[in-house]
């Protein structure tokens, strides 16, 4: 399918209207112009500028050492290889933590960068956040779960949702944040019964699973997991679309549609 054919800009009004029709939400994440514009023609709904980028491309353990400048970058050269995608951006560890006034400030960066709409992990803790930049124009996407710039408090990358506390504080989270006004979520590394009960629950706010299981609003992959290029182990939530055999484009063309058919994530992707 040529998915440019149709290349109407892809607004947070077409999110919600993919939402309600159930038609599954595609994101993955890019960090400059020549894989941004690849990824849209693929048919990616949502490019995510992730604070990954710590991780897989300037080769850190975590996503801790991230900054502002990092982001800002990444987001100016990914917003210029794109016409049609929606395009969020990582608010990174320690830029919006301290209080609301300095989250908007660090998100007026990001959305002057190309961004419309910021990301940022956190429960209940970051509802008062995600509802003052809400309030004052700026789309918040919250995310859950695993929140990897968290690691060190979590223990470790961990699968969450996996007690009876967990379980009921994920969905205290989920239920602040969407009050707040958060418009998107990301449910990271938890257990597949958890992610349906919060998708089930949700009004208008968007689940995004990765490695959440399939009943989701939409899925998102880091793309050097989708394409096989990362150091270390894959994650079990990860396919390589790539294959040995297909070429990059390829492998997008078949995450896109993979999603978009409730094929992926399948039963060995899930906790
Ligand atoms: O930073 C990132 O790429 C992310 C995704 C894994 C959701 O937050």
């Amino acid at each position: 399918m040529n998915y440019l054919a149709d290349a109407r800009p892809t607004t947070l009004t077409e999110l919600g209207r993919m939402r309600a029709d159930g038609e599954k939400i595609v994101m993955l994440t890019a960090y400059d112009a020549s894989f941004a514009s690849v990824e849209e023609r693929c048919g990616v709904d949502v490019i995510l500028v992730g604070d990954s980028l710590g991780n897989v491309i300037q080769g850190h353990g975590s996503t801790l050492p991230v900054t502002m400048e990092h982001m800002v970058y990444h987001t100016e050269c990914t917003a210029r290889g794109m016409q049609r995608a929606f395009l969020i951006a990582d608010l990174p560890f320690g830029s919006f933590q301290k209080s609301p006034e300095q989250a908007l400030h660090n998100a007026a960066r990001l959305l002057a960068a190309g961004a419309q709409m910021v990301k940022l992990e956190g429960g209940e803790v970051m509802a008062e956040t995600v509802r003052f930049l809400v309030e004052r124009g700026v789309p918040v996407c919250a995310h859950i779960g695993l929140t990897p710039q968290s690691v060190h408090q979590l223990g470790g990358y961990k699968v969450q949702g996996r007690t009876e506390d967990s379980v009921e504080r994920l969905k205290r989270e989920a239920r602040a944040l969407e009050q707040a006004g958060a418009a998107l979520l990301v449910l990271e590394m938890v257990t597949r019964g958890v992610a349906t009960d919060i998708t089930a629950a949700t009004i208008d706010m968007a689940t995004i699973g990765i490695g959440a299981g399939p009943e989701t609003h939409g899925q998102v992959l880091v793309l050097h997991d989708l394409i096989g290029v990362f150091p270390g182990k894959r994650p079990r939530f990860a396919k390589d679309f790539v294959g040995g055999t297909r070429t990059v484009e390829q492998a997008i063309r078949a995450y896109v549609d993979d999603v978009k058919a409730a094929r992926f994530p399948a039963p060995e992707h899930c906790y």
